[in-house]
């Protein structure tokens, strides 16, 4: 459904089952720092990853009913299990343009693999899912990919644990039937694992380059703004972001600057509703 022509100047949401998507927002604010941007954090139902596909869906729907009512131009779905099992439900549901974070990553991927064996990280429900696999082969049939769930990832890095001895060890379990595969381009497929890179890296070694899709889906949606026609100038500079939760704004802050990069004004919270 595509019936509404959006303002130029609306904003554009961007969510994520909580803060980790922050490491979306930071790519976008750099690449586009002329739009507006809409962030809304699900902290009260995080994780997302460990879920099933219709609660997924679901509270992915609820969020979208509150971006809606902000009159967003775009909709971009940060959280990769979001964009893993919901983008269908997203698209007949909304009726403005709709990115997630997979097909870049999977661009990214194909760009970067030399030998044609790719690995790829992600929660319980993207790895379940395969849809990092379909999307890198529907790009080329001939990428052999190997995908592994590494769901202590996400809790260690909202402990802050990113260099200690125990998420070292962790990783090296995680990632040794996939390093046993010969890969050399790792898709780290969920919002936290960017944060991981140092350690994934050394556990990887050098011969394994790493994929963060979060500076390609800010390319993706600079094009589609682009092809809308909906990409704001300069002389109609808005800029920043105004940031949601839907449980405490505080944990929010404090967690998110790490995500972000730099801290935050301001959070709100809201309550979602079913739609
Ligand atoms: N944002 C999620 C993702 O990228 C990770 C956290 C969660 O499980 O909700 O898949």
């Amino acid at each position: 459904m595509k019936t509404v022509r959006p303002e130029i100047d609306a904003p554009i949401g961007v969510f994520d089952s909580g803060v980790g998507g922050l490491t979306v927002i930071r790519s976008l604010l750099s690449l586009l720092p002329n739009e507006k941007f809409i962030y809304v954090g699900d902290t009260a139902r995080v994780p997302y990853g460990t879920k099933s596909p219709e609660t997924v869906r679901r509270y992915a729907l609820e969020i979208a009913g509150f971006l809606l009512k902000s009159q967003v131009k775009m909709v971009v779905a940060a959280c990769n299990t979001v964009s893993a099992l919901a983008m269908d439900k997203l698209r007949l549901f909304l009726p403005v343009s709709v990115l997630g974070v997979i097909e870049p990553g999977a661009r990214a991927a194909l760009a970067a693999s030399k030998h044609r064996r790719v690995g790829v990280i992600g929660t319980e429900a993207t790895v379940r899912s395969r849809a990092y696999q379909q999307a890198i082969n529907r790009l080329d049939d001939s990428i052999k990919v190997f995908s592994s769930p590494c769901p202590l990832f996400v809790p260690l890095v909202e402990e802050g644990w990113l260099g200690h001895a125990v998420t070292k060890q962790v990783a090296a379990q995680y990632l040794s039937p996939l390093l046993a595969k010969k890969i050399d381009t790792l898709v780290l497929g969920c919002t936290h694992y960017p944060l991981l890179k140092p350690v994934i890296q050394r556990v990887a070694g050098p011969g394994v380059e790493l994929i963060d899709s979060a500076d390609e889906t800010a390319k993706a949606v600079r094009s589609r703004l682009e092809q809308d026609g909906l990409l704001l100038p300069p002389s109609r500079k808005r800029g920043g972001a105004e940031f949601f939760s839907s449980d405490d704004p505080a944990k929010f802050m404090f967690l998110g600057q790490k995500f972000l990069g730099s801290a935050l004004r301001g959070v709100e919270r809201i309550q979602l509703e079913g739609v």
